[in-house]
C-alpha cells in the first residue's frame, strides 16, 4: 500500500525518487511527494493526485542539485487525501521530514501531549506526529532522537526520515510495513517494495520488524531496537526489470493473464517430478500429517477465494477438515486453533498487514503455519514454518490473476500429496492426476486464443448496472473471484452466489435483461445448475455459461457459452478462472476504467 523511495549518493536526488516512486504506483495511490536538501533547507514538495501533477511541478527535478531525499505516494488513512495531508511531513521548525506507510494507533495521545508543549500542528494525519516527536526528542543526535521516538509509536509504520543537521545521511525504520534497502556503488537506497529501486541495484537487505538503518552514500548501518549493530546477509534478486514492465500488453493485467500458462506450469514444475510429487518443499511427514485434525486457511480477497478452492480439494482428497477463515475476521474472533491445526496462510505479497497478524495469531496458538506466498523474502514468508512459493512472478496490477492460478496451482499439489500420505489415493490415481495436472497449462493457452469471444459478449453487456455470479460446489468458489474481479476493476456491482441459493432470497432482483455468469464445470452438479439458469432465464435474466466442450446440454439453455477444453471437474477451475478474469478485462476497458489503477485500491494492503 502507498510506496516509499529514499536516496543518498552523488546522483541528483529528484529524478531518482520520482523515477522510483513511478514504479510504485502499482500499489494505489492518493497523493504524492518528495523532501530533499537543497540550498541549505529541507524542501519538500508535494500534492494531491497523481505522480505526474508532482513531476510537472518540479520539472522532473532535473534543476534540483540534492544528492540526499525522501520521496511518498500516499494511500491516505487518517485525513483526507489533499496537499497539506500528503507525504513527507515537516517538523515545526521544518528541520526533520518524514515519509510514512501504515497506521499509528496512538497518535492522538502523542499530539495531545505535543500540542500540551505548544507543537503547532499542520495536517490531521497520524504521520504528523512521528515529525514533531522526533523534533521533541532531538538533542542533537538524530539517530537517538528517532530511536527514542520509536519507542513511542503503537501501530505499524515503514519510515524515511531526512534531517537539516545531518544532509548526508537518512534514516529508515520497520515494523508491520515493508521496507527493504538497496545496496549500490556510492549510493544506497530505501523503498517499500523491489521494483522501485532495481533498475540500480540488485543488492537487497530486507529489513526486520523494530531494526533502524542509517544510510550514508557509502554506508549501511542496521541496528535493532535496543541499539545494537545486526549484521545482515544480502538478498540477490535474480529477476529482471522486464518482468515488471509491460511488454508491449496495453495494460499489466493483460500481460499478466497471459502469463498464466507460464507461471502455472512452472509453479507446478517446483513441486513435481515427472509423476510424482517432490517432497523437498514441504516439511511434513506423514506421521505428523497425521496428528493434524483441522486445517485452517486463511488469506483476504483473491488470495481468500483461492482458499475455498482449497478447502474442496484438500477435504475431498485428503479427508481432513478445512475452515477457511478472512484474516481480519480470524485474528478477532478467538478461533478454536491448537497445535493439533495446521493454519494455511496464503498471500501474493506476503505482507498483507491482516493476513501476517492472523498468521501471529494462528502461531500464538500452537498452530504449524504453511504458506503459499509469491514474494520472496516477504514478512509471512520470514515467519512461515513452511512457506511454498508460487512463481508468478512480479504482478502489478491491482487486480490479481496469475497469482491467483499459481496459488490454485500449489493448492492442488497440497492437497494430492496430503491424499497420499494419509493414503487415500493410491500411486496409480497419483499418477494419473498429476498428469492431469500437466494438461493445464496448455488448456488455459487455449482459452486465451479464443478469447474473443468473451470480448464480444463483454461488448454487448458493459453497460450492465449490476452481475450476479452463480456455481456450486468449486464453481461457487470460482464465482467468488469472478465476481470480486470485476468490480474491482469495472465498478459494476455484482454478487457470487451458491447456486441453489438464489432462490431464498436473491432471485428477487432478477429481471428483464439482469446479466447472470454461470460456471458450470462439475458434472456431479451440471443438472442442477441447467434448473437454475433455467429459473434466472425465466425470470428474463440473460446467461453467459463457462463450461466444457463436451457439456452440450448447457448450449440449450444459456444465451452465450464460453467453452473450456474437457477436463475432469475437480481440474476446471483453474482454466475457468482466466475466462471469468478476461471478462471483467474487457469490461474495464469498455467502460474506460484505469484497468491497472482502480479507484481506492491499493496493491498490497498493508494498513489494518
Ligand atoms: C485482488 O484482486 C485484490 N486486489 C485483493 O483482494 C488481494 O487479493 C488481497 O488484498 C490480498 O493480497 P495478498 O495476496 O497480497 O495478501
Ligand atoms: N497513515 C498515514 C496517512 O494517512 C500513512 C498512509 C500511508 O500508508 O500512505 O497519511
Amino acid at each position: 500500500m502507498c510506496g516509499i523511495v529514499g536516496y543518498v549518493g552523488e546522483r541528483k536526488a529528484a529524478p531518482i525518487l520520482l523515477s522510483g516512486l513511478s514504479k510504485l504506483e502499482y500499489r494505489g495511490y492518493d497523493s504524492a511527494g518528495i523532501a530533499v536538501y537543497e540550498k541549505d533547507r529541507l524542501q519538500v514538495i508535494k500534492t494531491k493526485g497523481r505522480l505526474k501533477a508532482l513531476s510537472d511541478m518540479i520539472d522532473g527535478g532535473k534543476n534540483m542539485s540534492s544528492t540526499m531525499g525522501i520521496g511518498h505516494t500516499r494511500w491516505a488513512t487518517h485525513g483526507e487525501p489533499n496537499d497539506i495531508n500528503s507525504h513527507p511531513h515537516l517538523s515545526q521548525s521544518s528541520e526533520i521530514a518524514v515519509v510514512h506507510n501504515g497506521i499509528i494507533e496512538n497518535y492522538i495521545s502523542l499530539k495531545e501531549f505535543l500540542v500540551e508543549k505548544g507543537v503547532k500542528f499542520l495536517s490531521e494525519t497520524d504521520t504528523e506526529v512521528i515529525a514533531q516527536l522526533i523534533e521533541y526528542n532531538y538533542r542533537g543526535d538524530i539517530v537517538e532522537a528517532v530511536m527514542e521516538t520509536l519507542k513511542d509509536l503503537k501501530g505499524s509504520y515503514a519510515l524515511g526520515v531526512i534531517s537539516r543537521h545531518n544532509p548526508e545521511m537518512f534514516i529508515a525504520a520497520r515494523k508491520d510495513s515493508p521496507l527493504i534497502i538497496g545496496a549500490g556503488k556510492n549510493e544506497n537506497f530505501i523503498a517499500s517494495d523491489i521494483p522501485a529501486i532495481l533498475e540500480y541495484t540488485r543488492d537487497i537487505y530486507i529489513l526486520e520488524d523494530k531494526e533502524v538503518a542509517v544510510l550514508t552514500k557509502d554506508s549501511i548501518k542496521i541496528y535493532n531496537e535496543y541499539g545494537q549493530m545486526v549484521n545482515k546477509k544480502i538478498f540477490h534478486v535474480d529477476w529482471d526489470v522486464d518482468a515488471a514492465e509491460k511488454g508491449g500488453f496495453e495494460h499489466f493485467m493483460m500481460k499478466e493473464i497471459f502469463e498464466e500458462p507460464k507461471v502455472v506450469k512452472d509453479t507446478f514444475n517446483s513441486r513435481i517430478n515427472g509423476d510424482l510429487l517432490k517432497q523437498d518443499s514441504l516439511s511434513f511427514t506423514a506421521e505428523q500429517l497425521n496428528k493434524i485434525e483441522k486445517i485452517f486457511i486463511v488469506a483476504c480477497g483473491t488470495a481468500y477465494h483461492a482458499g475455498i478452492v482449497g478447502k474442496y480439494l484438500i477435504e475431498d482428497l485428503s479427508g481432513i477438515p478445512v475452515e477457511t477463515d478472512v484474516a481480519s475476521e480470524f485474528r478477532y474472533r478467538n478461533p478454536i486453533i491448537n497445535e493439533k491445526c495446521l493454519t494455511i496462510i496464503i498471500s501474493q505479497s506476503g505482507e498483507t498487514i491482516d493476513t501476517l497478524f492472523a498468521l501471529r495469531e494462528a502461531k500464538s496458538r500452537g498452530s504449524k503455519i504453511l504458506s503459499i506466498v509469491n514474494v520472496v523474502g516477504s514478512s509471512i514468508a520470514r515467519e512461515s514454518d513452511s512457506v511454498i512459493y508460487t512463481l508468478a512472478g512480479p504482478e502489478i496490477a491491482v487486480a490479481s490473476t496469475k497469482a491467483y492460478n499459481t496459488q490454485l496451482a500449489a493448492l492442488y499439489t497440497i492437497a494430492l500429496d496430503f491424499a497420499n500420505k494419509k493414503n487415500r489415493i493410491n500411486s496409480e490415481e497419483l499418477k494419473e492426476k498429476i498428469n492431469t495436472l500437466k494438461e493445464i497449462p496448455g488448456q488455459i493457452e487455449k482459452v486465451l486464443e479464443k478469447r474473443e469471444g468473451i470480448q464480444k459478449f463483454a461488448a454487448n453487456h458493459y453497460n450492465a448496472k449490476s452481475v450476479f455470479f452463480i456455481g456450486r460446489g468449486l464453481d461457487y468458489a470460482l464465482a467468488m473471484e469472478g465476481s470480486l474481479k470485476l468490480k474491482e476493476i469495472s465498478y459494476i456491482h455484482s454478487e457470487a452466489y451458491a447456486g441453489g441459493e438464489l432462490k431464498h432470497g436473491t432471485i428477487a432482483l432478477i429481471e428483464k435483461g439482469t446479466l447472470v455468469l454461470c460456471s458450470v464445470t462439475q458434472d456431479a452438479l451440471i443438472e442442477k445448475m441447467v434448473s437454475n439458469i433455467r429459473e434466472v432465464k425465466s425470470r428474463g435474466a440473460v446467461v453467459m455459461a463457462i463450461t466444457q466442450e463436451k457439456n452440450k446440454l448447457v448450449e440449450s439453455v444459456a444465451d452465450t457459452v464460453i467453452n473450456i477444453p474437457d477436463i475432469s471437474s475437480m481440474f476446471a477451475p483453474l482454466t475457468a478462472a482466466t475466462v471469468m478474469q478476461l471478462f471483467a478485462y474487457y469490461m474495464s476497458v469498455l467502460k474506460g476504467c484505469d484497468v491497472d489503477k482502480p479507484r481506492n485500491l491499493a496493491k498490497s494492503v498493508t494498513v489494518e
